[in-house]
């Protein structure tokens, strides 16, 4: 092990090609935009993200606390391994740890090149500030919650009736109806039919999976862009484009990119409850619990679910849509340890912190107790949604569009996984959940 006043410990070469090709390499490959099916699959069959948990357990042990620099072609990177750490680098967000790196900005400068995510300086407050109006970022229950609890409830009623037949719920049968629901939630219900809407975004995404790689599609970009500043005009009450409407913009808040991150952002959303769902199928007091409390929750009450949401919590932990947070550091910064570079790429890969059954017992079940009376975050960093000033400003958000899905979905039917083997709640909890897979047998 190499330590030395002024450096950080450093991974040996092995160490790094290891974590480059068994943590990092099949996330990438799996889509960091926009999931590939194929890959996920192969990925759930040899349960490659539990792996990655291991590795990161390993480098612990070896060296502690760190943070540990990979030493990489390029830019330094530093992979944080201590609760601690994550705490600072969020909380010390944007300065000096940014929010945009260059991994990102080559994602996803291909859709929306001026998203918060990927702004820095004066501009990212900016829009940030836009992002959490909107999004009613402070808010566990946003203004319009109402309005998007009928929506949900209406869509899924229409899916459950569409269903009636054959009972069976598989992927290809629900994702229309979510992004159903997400383009009336963002755009408003003139947006409901607009499946070429999601088409034109899932296209830039897929480009955007190739990071810089793949050459920018300018033309769709902007027709994407026109189509949604359309959208934004009409300003359809009852939508977040109409919440738009009433909030200062100008051009260099950039609404429409902003939007593009929402639109974007909403698949995973449509993951996690899937995947939800799955969890509930194979945990049937659970589900009680959860059916318990939809029946029992009728008008506002129906807007704020705690135990549903925390089963989406549990999704999320289990299998976070974002499974690695990156920073780039913007100064040298100095650690129990050592030196940090300025430019260096820090990776807080929150699928370890999540599983990492030495801290956490129940890393591996499926437990929503954990979201119980604001357990997490207080000694061991549980963070789907991020934390500090670059926190998810959508949380609650997806939170309540999630909830009230799964609520809608559970309350009136049985739901059974196909095959029920898929998860067993007796053995720990597999890394990898392809919700492309999924299939659930629905009975009254
Ligand atoms: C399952 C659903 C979602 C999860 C787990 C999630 C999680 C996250 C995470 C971890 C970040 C921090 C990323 C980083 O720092 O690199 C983030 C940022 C962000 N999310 Fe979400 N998100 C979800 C859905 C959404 C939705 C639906 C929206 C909008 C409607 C949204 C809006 C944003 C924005 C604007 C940022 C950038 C914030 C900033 O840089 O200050 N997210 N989200």
């Amino acid at each position: 092990m190499e330590t030395t006043a002024s450096s950080l410990p450093k991974a040996t070469l092995a160490e790094t090609i290891t974590i480059a090709t068994q943590v990092f390499g099949p996330l990438f490959a799996e889509g960091v935009i926009i999931r590939r099916p194929a890959v996920l699959k192969l990925a759930d069959k040899l349960d490659l993200n539990r792996r990655g948990v291991d590795r990161i357990q390993e480098l612990r042990n070896k060296y502690g606390d760190g943070p540990l620099l990979l030493p990489l072609p390029g830019r330094p990177q530093a992979v944080i391994l201590k609760p601690e750490h994550v705490k600072r680098v969020l909380d010390e967000t944007p300065e000096p740890f940014a929010a945009v790196t260059a991994e990102k900005h080559a994602a996803l400068v291909h859709f929306q090149p001026r998203g918060v995510l990927i702004s820095h300086g004066a501009a990212r407050a900016r829009r940030r500030e836009f992002n959490e109006q909107v999004l009613g970022s402070d808010k566990p229950v946003h203004g319009l919650a109402a309005r998007f609890v009928a929506v949900v409830a209406e869509e899924a009623d229409g899916l459950l009736a569409e269903l009636a037949g054959s009972q069976v719920l598989t992927w290809e049968r629900f994702a229309p109806v979510w992004f159903r629901v997400v383009r009336r939630v963002v755009l408003g219900d003139g947006a409901r039919e607009d499946e070429a809407l999601t088409e034109q975004v899932n296209q830039l995404r897929e480009a955007a999976n190739w990071a810089f790689l793949h050459p920018r599609r300018k033309a769709l970009r902007e027709q994407f862009h026109q189509r949604l500043s359309e959208y934004l005009d009409r300003a359809e009450p009852g939508s977040l484009a109409a919440v738009i409407g009433a909030t200062p913009t100008d051009e260099d808040i950039a609404p429409t990119d902003q939007v593009a991150h929402w639109l974007f952002a909403f698949d995973p959303a449509g993951m996690t409850t899937f995947r939800a769902l799955a969890l509930l199928a194979a945990h049937p007091e659970e589900a009680e619990k959860a059916r318990a409390e939809f029946r029992k929750s009728e008008g506002t009450a129906r807007q704020y679910l705690p135990y549903i949401r925390a089963c989406i919590l549990e999704s999320l932990r289990l299998w976070p849509t974002t499974p690695v947070v990156l920073r780039e550091t913007t100064a040298e910064t100095q650690w129990a340890n050592g030196l940090m570079p300025a430019h260096t790429s820090v990776v807080i890969f929150s699928g370890y912190f999540h599983r990492d059954e030495r801290r956490l017992p129940q890393a591996n079940q499926f437990f929503p107790e954990l979201w119980e009376a604001d357990r997490p975050g207080e000694n061991w960093p549980l963070i789907p949604f991020s934390s500090g000033p670059g926190v998810c400003p959508a949380r609650h958000l997806v939170l309540l569009v999630t909830s009230t899905m799964l609520g809608a979905l559970i309350s009136g039917h049985q739901v059974e996984l196909d095959p029920p083997s898929l998860l067993d709640p007796r053995e720990p909890l597999p890394g990898t959940l392809s919700h492309f897979s999924l299939r659930f047998r629905l009975s009254r």
